[in-house]
């Protein structure tokens, strides 16, 4: 806005406050029920949250949209990496923004904690609706919680809950964040052979098994290793090897079948460097960073909690800090965070076929 508004109504008439409605903004605090500052920090504290919720719920939208495209042109990926490096921005912000809240004391929040009755943040609509949008389901969920059902309850109240539940059974029917980047995953050329294309599925498989044996064989290598050493209890240490080359071809070949978008994960993370995967690279770190960026906001809203209420029940009757921990554990990009565990160092990577196709000259860029 800089020094652009001159006053009036519109255009070059407009006002600041005009502009940004802030009269209509500025009366949303409840002043006139003569609250104590304590509760109207907690009244701003979370409507600024909500706020945010409202841009990121956009943003969101937006990247979504980008990769559900059936041909993502390469243009619009650095768009969807921008907007992804918003989201996370904004929840490195809201992260930091419990610290405000934390300065509200045990007793200064008791003080009108009976006034919430059992309103809590659980009845965030914007927040399920985020995550929603992004592809959180109710499996994995504490309990496998259904997150409409509160909602379901809430509706019969007023209008407002009715017009909240009927957004979030909308958005359900959408396409999700996760799934459209699954599906342009899967789309990723491996080893210079596109989806769909004649013997696409012999190319792939020959890369997958590949790298199956090489990660197989650093694990028996190492466990070989470790038994020559003497290590205690080498039996247990074996089998954990075994274990983590087990859930590699799990991974990778969910039923003995190759999941293709897995796969293309797996090829993007693998060789990095190559010109062509520069983009997709980005952008799954981008998912990757922002997914870590909601995390550490759970984190940081549980240990706010813990510090002001303790361990007791929370106004929304949940265990409070106990399951805020648990959604701690929620992993939406769950893949993105999987193929970390069977990557291998690059020499020891099957060698790549077709790489002038990725932007190198002959057949051993790795
Ligand atoms: C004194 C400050 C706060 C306390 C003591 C608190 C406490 C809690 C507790 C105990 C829960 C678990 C549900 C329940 O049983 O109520 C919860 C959930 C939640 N709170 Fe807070 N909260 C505070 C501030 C905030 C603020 C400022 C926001 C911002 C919008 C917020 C957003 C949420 C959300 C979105 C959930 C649902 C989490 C989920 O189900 O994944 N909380 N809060």
């Amino acid at each position: 806005m800089g020094g652009g508004y001159s006053g009036g109504a519109s255009g070059s008439n407009r006002t600041y406050g005009g502009y940004l409605s802030l009269h209509e903004l500025l009366s949303l605090q409840r002043d006139a029920e003569g609250i104590s500052n304590d509760e109207m920090h907690f009244i701003v504290t979370h409507q600024t949250f909500e706020l945010w919720f409202k841009q990121v719920i956009r943003e969101l939208k937006e990247i979504r949209d980008i990769l559900a495209t059936e041909h993502v042109p390469e243009a619009q990926i650095p768009k969807a990496v921008e907007h992804l490096g918003r989201v996370t921005e904004i929840f490195r912000l809201l992260a930091n923004q419990w610290k405000v809240m934390e300065t509200l004391t045990p007793q200064g929040f008791l003080a009108f904690r009976d006034e919430l009755g059992s309103a809590s943040g659980f009845e965030s609509y914007q927040m399920r609706e985020m995550e929603i949008l992004l592809g959180l389901e109710h499996v994995g969920r504490v309990s496998d919680m259904d997150p409409l059902a509160h909602f379901r309850k809430l509706a019969s109240r007023s209008e407002a809950d009715a017009i909240a539940l009927a957004r979030l059974e909308a958005t359900l029917e959408e396409t999700t964040l996760v799934s459209s980047l699954t599906t342009w995953l899967s789309r990723t050329p491996i080893m210079g052979s596109f989806y769909g294309s004649e013997g696409d599925s012999e190319v792939v498989e020959a890369y997958v098994d590949a790298h199956l044996s090489a990660y197989s064989s650093i694990g028996e290598a190492a466990s070989a290793r470790m038994e020559a050493q003497g290590v205690d209890n080498i039996e247990a240490v074996k089998a954990r090897f075994e274990a983590a080359s087990q859930g590699a071809r799990d991974f990778l070949k969910p039923d003995g079948d190759i999941n293709r978008a897995r796969a293309g994960l797996l090829f993007i993370e693998s060789y990095r460097e190559l010109p062509l995967l520069a983009w997709p690279r980005v952008l799954v770190d981008a998912v990757v960073e922002l997914e870590e960026s909601m995390v550490l906001f759970r984190t940081h809203h549980a240990r706010m909690v813990e510090r002001i209420i303790g361990r007791r029940v929370g106004t929304g009757g949940s265990s409070g800090v106990d399951y805020l921990d648990a959604t701690t554990k929620y992993r939406i990009f769950g893949d993105l965070w999987g193929v970390r565990t069977i990557l291998l160092k690059p020499e020891l990577l099957p060698a790549l076929q077709n790489g002038e196709m990725y932007g190198f000259a002959g057949e051993d860029a790795n």
